[in-house]
């Protein structure tokens, strides 16, 4: 069986990782001729508005998935929609923070208030309104807290206007909340569905620093059904990654990311089967495995530097990832998961790993 991927970053490199064991065959097909998966699989190098050649690539693989949700609507409609999980209607809800929020109020989850905004002054009249800080998002193509100006001030509103209005734009209340949390899901063709223990986030200048896994969390069952009413609602086939924030006991959706999730990197190994190979499952129609944690873990990221590898590896209880990137301020290039049943070997090899990582 050969998948193809649309994406050649860490997440289509870890998703053929996972399935080298597994037997699977990969193509990645990324615009970009710099993407780290392309070592383990065919790479086909091409637009995702080239439909000859997507046509080619779709024709090619017995299955497409993909890594990065931001893959424009029309290309996910040119696959044959029965060899394309997730399905593309999950992936568009996912690309405009407007749609998501909506979708989400439908289905009755939570979110923080938020405000289209048009022009300047509708900007000025949410802050007016709100009372409060409020960060100012594109709405399409942000990650990594990119496209994200916070504003407290008009003066501040007016500079973060200037700043990002050549793209569609969104206000959010910035919440104060007790913790970040997300899930990963996953469903199978039959409906299924499986999630992993939520994690802890720790985010610095908005990208993702640490997940912490939360075994038997309270909040577990309130965001496993909220998991659950969004994979049903959209006759979800694979993994899926849900952001939210814990404010009092209720939780707010932030995002949902239609393809395996930063938050969930720890599982491959911690968790009985990773949110990769489960995804690889789910894509192929095969039973889903196991999603508990077989000790409690803790990933951290490294940004922007790698460490000095012996050094990590030194770390009682560190699994070191390096994705192979080049180097570059604020990118992701690897992580390091710690897994210990012993807490005192967990805490000290965080504090080591920490101390590394940071710059
Ligand atoms: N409304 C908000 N209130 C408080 N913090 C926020 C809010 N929106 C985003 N953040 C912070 O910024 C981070 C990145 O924002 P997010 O909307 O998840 O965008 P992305 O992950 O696509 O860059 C969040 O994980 C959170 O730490
Ligand atoms: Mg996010």
């Amino acid at each position: 069986m050969r998948i193809g991927i649309l994406g050649n970053g860490q997440l289509a490199r870890m998703l053929a990782l996972a399935g080298k064991p597994l037997g699977l065959d990969f193509t990645l097909y990324d615009p970009n001729p710099d993407g780290c998966a392309n070592l383990l699989g065919e790479f086909v190098q091409a637009e995702f508005t080239d439909l000859e050649q997507l046509q080619a690539f779709t024709a090619s693989v017995d299955r497409v998935t993909l890594e990065n949700e931001n893959i424009p609507e029309t290309t996910l409609h040119s696959i044959p929609q029965e060899k394309l999980f997730p399905p593309a209607i999950a992936v568009s809800k996912s690309q405009d923070r407007l749609v998501e929020k909506q979708f989400l109020q439908q289905l009755d989850i939570p979110v923080a208030e938020y405000y289209p905004l048009e022009s300047e002054t509708d900007l000025l009249a949410a802050l007016e309104r709100q009372q409060a800080p409020l960060i100012v998002k594109t709405r399409k193509l942000g990650y990594d807290g990119r496209g994200q100006v916070q504003v407290s001030t008009r003066e501040q509103a007016i500079a973060a206007w200037r700043e990002l209005h050549h793209a569609q734009l969104i206000a959010e209340a910035k919440l104060i909340f007790e913790r970040e949390i997300s899930l990963i899901a996953v469903r199978s063709h039959s409906g299924e569905i499986r999630c992993y223990p939520i994690t802890e986030n720790t985010h610095h200048q908005g990208i993702l620093h640490t997940a912490i896994v939360q075994q038997a969390d309270p909040i577990q069952d309130l965001a496993e059904e909220y998991g659950k009413r969004v994979l049903t609602e959209l006759h979800y086939v694979g993994v899926l990654g849900f952001e939210f924030f814990q404010v009092g006991d209720k939780l707010l959706g932030n995002e949902i990311a239609p393809r395996v999730h930063n938050t969930g990197h720890w599982s491959i190994d911690g968790a009985e089967i990773s949110q990769f190979e489960n995804h690889l499952r789910a894509v192929l129609g095969w039973p889903l495995g196991s999603t508990r944690a077989h000790s409690p873990s803790i990933m951290c990221n490294i940004i922007g530097r790698f460490p000095d590898k012996a050094e990590l590896a030194a770390i009682e209880a560190a699994h070191v990832h390096d994705y192979q990137k080049a180097a570059k301020p604020l990118r992701k290039i690897g992580h390091v998961t710690l897994c210990s049943r012993d807490v005192r070997v967990l805490q000290d090899s965080y504090q080591r790993v920490h101390a590394l990582v940071r710059d």
